[in-house]
């Protein structure tokens, strides 16, 4: 797929997430396989007005990889100050949030508000455009609508377009809608119909394996796939998605000696890359995550989140997947047939 110049060999995108999405986060899915990463949403106020805690999100992907960064706000020229912040550190494309629903976002008349507002919106993707350069394409996220009355996508997106927007992403579920009910993949499928051919359109919103990646892609036409909250604690969703988008047979889920590697390999990231005392509190989430769905991990979080410090955390789950891959051993359990027993003591084991 072609964004402008860019180039993205494997049509999966990881979705920004706000206090999920950082460097560590974006490392091991690039390494599993995913075709791009862009940052969590990034106040342009805040950035244009020297915040250090907003630019330090600001990062770039590591080894050189292409990434994007996100920006939000309504000032144009605050939001082209931040663009030129994301050109500054590499940034391979940077992407207008006008999608997000959270009240202190709407408030301010930013995120999913300028749906309801085409022209302000224009304007400042055409402010954006004309402070970065030509090989920089600048890109907007979008929701279906304001709200069921109102789901302007295939006309917004056209006049995104217009004013320069160089791939659009769509959320199928509208502001009101929130994280409630389902994604709608005809409202994609109409913003693809919409939009000229040569701009790529990202379909976006409750896809969280194989099967439903392959059917987003059928069902809208859409040129690649953006997944959320189905790469939370499964990272190897990309590395799948890559095998199966290269024509290859989809190797499955992860044994849980993958999955221990590559818990260790983000845990490994969090330690070098991040500073401070949140550092044990995303050590915490990623043991959350990674354990997500197997035999005994709710009672794992809670060890651990009561864990005073770093080696406490990380001895609480070497001890926890030692333990599985014994019992797996044990009972004689295939990967299948493990996946077989974790979803069986997921429900359970979540509910107690
Ligand atoms: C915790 C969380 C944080 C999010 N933060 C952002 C964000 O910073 N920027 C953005 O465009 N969307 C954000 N989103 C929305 C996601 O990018 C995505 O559009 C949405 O989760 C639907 O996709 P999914 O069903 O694959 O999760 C966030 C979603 C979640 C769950």
């Amino acid at each position: 797929m072609r964004v402008g110049p860019v180039v993205i060999d494997t049509p999966v995108i990881l979705a920004p997430m706000a206090a999920v999405t950082d460097l560590p986060f974006r490392t091991v899915a690039e390494e599993l396989g995913v075709g791009f990463t862009i940052t969590e949403f990034l106040s342009a106020h805040a950035l244009a007005s020297g915040d250090k805690k907003t630019a330090g999100k600001m990062t770039a992907s590591l080894d050189g990889r292409q990434f994007g960064v996100q920006i939000f706000g309504r000032e144009p020229d605050k939001m082209q100050e931040a663009a030129r912040m994301a050109v500054a550190i590499g940034a391979s494309l940077v992407d207008i949030n006008m999608g997000c629903p959270a009240k202190r976002v709407v408030a301010g008349e930013c995120g999913s508000a300028l749906m309801r507002e085409p022209a302000i919106a224009q304007e400042l993707v055409r402010a954006v455009v004309s402070a970065v350069p030509a090989h920089v394409p600048v890109t907007v996220k979008h929701r279906a609508g304001w709200n069921q009355d109102n789901r302007n996508a295939p006309e917004f997106a056209c006049a995104m377009v217009e004013a320069g927007a160089q791939m659009i992403t769509v959320h199928g579920r509208t502001r009101t809608q929130g994280f409630s009910g389902k994604s709608d993949p005809e409202m994609i499928r109409l913003v693809r119909e919409a939009v000229p051919r040569h701009i790529p359109v990202v379909g976006n919103g409750d896809v969280v394996d194989v099967e439903g990646y392959l059917r987003m892609r059928e069902q809208t036409g859409c040129d690649a796939v953006m997944i959320g909250r189905g790469a939370l604690g499964n990272p190897w969703l990309f590395s799948r998605l890559r095998e199966v988008t290269q024509g290859r047979p989809d190797p499955g889920q992860p044994t849980l000696e993958e999955r221990l590697s590559v818990y260790r390999r983000h845990i490994e990231l969090i330690e070098k890359l991040k500073t401070g005392p949140r550092t044990l509190h995303e050590v915490r989430k990623a043991c959350a995550w990674y354990a997500r769905g197997l035999y005994g991990c709710n009672a794992l979080r809670l060890k651990v989140w009561d864990a005073p410090d770093l080696a406490t955390a990380r001895g609480f789950v070497e001890d926890y997947f030692t333990q599985l891959i014994e019992r797996q051993r044990r009972l004689g359990l295939s990967p299948e047939g493990e996946r077989g027993q974790m979803d069986a003591t997921f429900d359970t084991d979540e509910a107690a």
